[in-house]
């Protein structure tokens, strides 16, 4: 049963009075920022696209009938909302615009007829579309300057975006210089950055067994990948680049859009593969519907399709209205819903302890992908009582036995948004969140508090490793392919072990070997003497590992994959690393301002840090561990820089480049980058505005340079 039914619907524009009308208006015009910050700004946008563009062509629609409402900052004037500042800004030097949007055939048989009459043509003459799928990515635009890449910018506001140059570099999909032959001087390529589907549901799992930030849809953690101040944390994520339009060109080598699809190709771009090219209304309907029918089992998350007038003499004669150019139109697809009924709640435990109600259904198809189980996120959800980044629709509660709208948000996650009130049967049950943890132990359950000290929504066990369920997801964080890497040793044999009592923490894995003469694995059934060997085989491989994966096994609660390479970076051996982390977690000031000069390392990790190892259970756990296996010093980045291996302090403003930039470049030369200077700082690089660093400096002879003698040193 697929529920493509909009909510109920408001009062239709032309009815509205002035007054209702100017009230509506405003409320729109907040409500429309609002998505555009948490959109553009925060990554976590609240409501799904369809509904966004809903809003937005009411908006529209109040503003064609009263244009009195009009103003200069209204939301229909402006493309997105400013960038996050976190990046160097970079005007565009033309504009990024955003696309008009069709909803119905008659929307599509409207645009066509404009164009038609805007360039005079007649019911026979042919137009030419170019017709492609509509990626849900990140826009972005590269410029070229004789053939090399010179700058890559987001979006932001369409005038101004971020500099993620050093970060796009690192995708496969992106020539570094343009191929092919008479490549115009400047160059402005522009196209979407996106994820695969499968990409970012492994991404997540992995996150999620770090206890690191888990992303809603594939758009969202493309946009998180990016927004990375270290490149190589882009580059560990596999993300791809389509080109389909372009900005400032010093020249034209093609004069229709299909044929600037061929040069993009043939510059070494990829372009995306269903693009088509359509001669009639006809065929663009026929197009969106056969890309609708492929968009479920297509890797990467599509919203629509766009048309696009393929001569470019009449896109330049078209030209733009307001923000939106009149040649190309946004063809969307509604959101993929579906209506079923929710037969239970039942709570996961987590390898931090955290609870996530999860909602089983009665199996239902969400575009093509059958949904059994959704996420209800926590317990004010359930309520209806949700906070922000959360979409049930409002003045609904959630119970067992309410048949409920489901979702699948960014085509991924699937989650309820609504509930079908006349539905509700007598007996439907309210949901009573569990005060204590499943577990055996029944612990307390606690709401976690929100870094501004309140509380938060997210409920979560307080038996830490006491509590089995989090022994148990710790073991198969631990043997997990991004951890130990264990073979033969998967979430089924660790539950099965658990429950044994055969291996309680990660020291027992290594000892099952030597125990075996006991318990005799190979007698189990499902077992067999040539898997035990495997196994022990596999075992024994892993006595020896890399101090990242090492760090990263430990499960400290947000600890990922990046922080444990950073963490391993910045110490380089398991001894120093864990002198570090006692003398952290009992307040040594020193060590906290060394750990927190480490790039990526903030109060949060450190907080983590300190509380995991002032548990004297997790040192005791540890220690046991670290007689078992050899852990290697971390590798030093690869570089015959002269600055490799050596410490280095940045003060005072830097005029050539950010701080970040400055701290990323050297780190990738293998340098050290501190926030302090002490008697082994190598190097103090001072800039205007230099304080007390300087002083230090002088104190313990450092050697003082002007940023113009660093850039020299590393050869810039
Ligand atoms: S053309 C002048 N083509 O949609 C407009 N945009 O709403 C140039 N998008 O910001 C954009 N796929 O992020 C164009 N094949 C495609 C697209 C596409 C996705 C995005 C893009 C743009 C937004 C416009």
């Amino acid at each position: 049963m697929i529920a493509k039914s909009k909510t109920k619907s408001p009062p239709d524009v032309d009815t509205l009075t002035k007054a209702r009308a100017r009230v509506e208006h405003k409320r729109l015009a907040l409500e429309l920022e609002g998505h555009d910050r948490r959109y553009y700004q925060e990554d976590a946008p609240k409501i799904s696209d369809a509904e966004y563009d809903a809003l937005r062509k009411r908006f529209s629609a109040i503003e064609a009938r009263f244009p009195e409402f009009v103003t200069s900052d209204s939301p229909s004037q402006k493309v997105g909302a400013a960038p996050s500042g976190r990046f160097r800004k970079v005007r565009h030097a033309v504009p990024m615009l955003s696309l008009d949007n069709a909803f119905a055939e008659a929307d599509v048989l409207d645009f066509v007829g404009r164009i038609r009459r805007f360039l005079k043509l007649g019911e026979d003459d042919q137009i030419d579309f170019s017709a492609e799928p509509k990626i849900d990515g990140l826009s972005m635009s590269l410029r070229y300057e004789a053939g090399e890449l010179v700058t890559a910018a987001t979006r932001g506001d369409g005038a101004e975006g971020e500099d993620v140059t050093a970060n796009i570099r690192t995708l496969e999909d992106v020539p570094k210089k343009l191929g092919g032959r008479n490549v115009p001087e400047i160059c402005e390529v522009r196209g979407e950055v996106y994820m695969t589907k499968r990409a970012f549901l492994a991404l997540n799992e992995r996150q999620k067994a770090a206890g690191d930030t888990v992303f809603a849809n594939p758009r969202n953690s493309a946009a998180g990948s990016l927004r990375q101040k270290d490149p190589s944390i882009t580059a560990s994520r596999p993300l791809g680049f389509f080109a389909y339009a372009w900005g400032q060109m010093s020249g034209m080598p093609e004069d229709t859009q299909s044929g600037m699809i061929g040069w993009f190709e043939r510059c070494g771009f990829k372009t995306n593969p269903l693009t088509r090219l359509c001669h009639s209304v006809e065929q663009l309907i026929a197009f969106h519907r056969s890309i609708e029918e492929q968009r479920s089992h297509l890797d990467y998350d599509i919203d629509g399709v766009v048309y696009k007038v393929d001569r470019l003499d009449w896109q330049e004669r078209l030209g733009f209205v307001s923000r939106t150019p009149r040649w190309a139109i946004a063809h969307k697809f509604p959101a993929e819903r579906a209506m079923t009924v929710l037969r239970d709640i039942e709570i996961q435990v987590g390898r931090t302890g955290s609870f996530t109600p999860v909602g089983k259904l009665e199996p239902v198809s969400v575009g093509g992908v059958i949904v059994q189980n959704v996420t209800l996120h926590n317990e004010d959800y359930i309520r209806g009582i949700g906070g922000d980044g959360e979409q049930l629709r409002e003045g609904r509660d959630i119970r067992i036995g309410d048949t409920v709208i489901v979702q699948r948000a960014g085509d991924v996650i699937p989650q309820v948004v609504d509930v079908v009130a006349d539905k509700r049967p007598k007996d439907a049950r309210p949901y009573h969140f569990p005060k204590k943890c499943p577990c055996p132990l029944h612990t307390d359950v606690v709401r976690e508090e929100t870094a501004t000290g309140e509380e938060g929504a997210r409920a979560r066990c307080t038996g830490e490793f006491a509590c089995p369920y989090q022994k148990i997801e710790h073991l198969k964080l631990f043997a997990a392919r991004r951890a130990f890497d264990i073979d033969g040793l998967g979430e089924k044999q660790i539950e099965f072990f658990f429950e044994q009592g055969w291996v309680k923490e990660p020291a027992d894995i290594f000892t099952l070997e030597a125990r075996n003469a006991k318990l005799k694995l190979e007698e189990i059934e499902g077992y067999g003497a040539t898997s035990v060997r495997n196994l022990f085989e596999a075992i024994r491989r892993r006595r020896e590992i890399s101090l990242e994966r090492f760090i990263y096994a430990l499960g400290i609660r947000q600890v990922g994959e990046t922080t444990a390479l950073a963490l391993a970076r910045g110490y380089g051996s398991w001894t120093a690393f864990h002198d570090a982390c006692l003398k952290v977690a009992s307040g040594d000031e020193e060590a906290i301002a060394e750990m927190d000069a480490l790039d990526q390392i903030g109060e949060t990790v450190i907080a983590a840090i300190a509380a995991y190892f002032g548990e004297s259970h997790n040192r005791g756990i540890v220690e046991r561990l670290t007689k078992e296996v050899t852990i290697l010093d971390a590798e030093k980045p690869k570089s015959n820089s002269a600055v490799a291996g050596k410490t280095v302090v940045f003060t005072g403003a830097l005029e050539k480049m950010t701080r970040d930039e400055a701290k990323a470049k050297a780190e990738r030369l293998g340098a050290k980058v501190s926030g302090s200077v002490s008697k082994k700082t190598d190097y103090v690089v001072a800039g205007p505005g230099a304080g007390s660093k300087l002083a230090e400096a002088k104190k313990h002879e450092v050697a003082v340079l002007t940023e113009d003698e660093w850039l020299k040193m590393i050869g810039e």
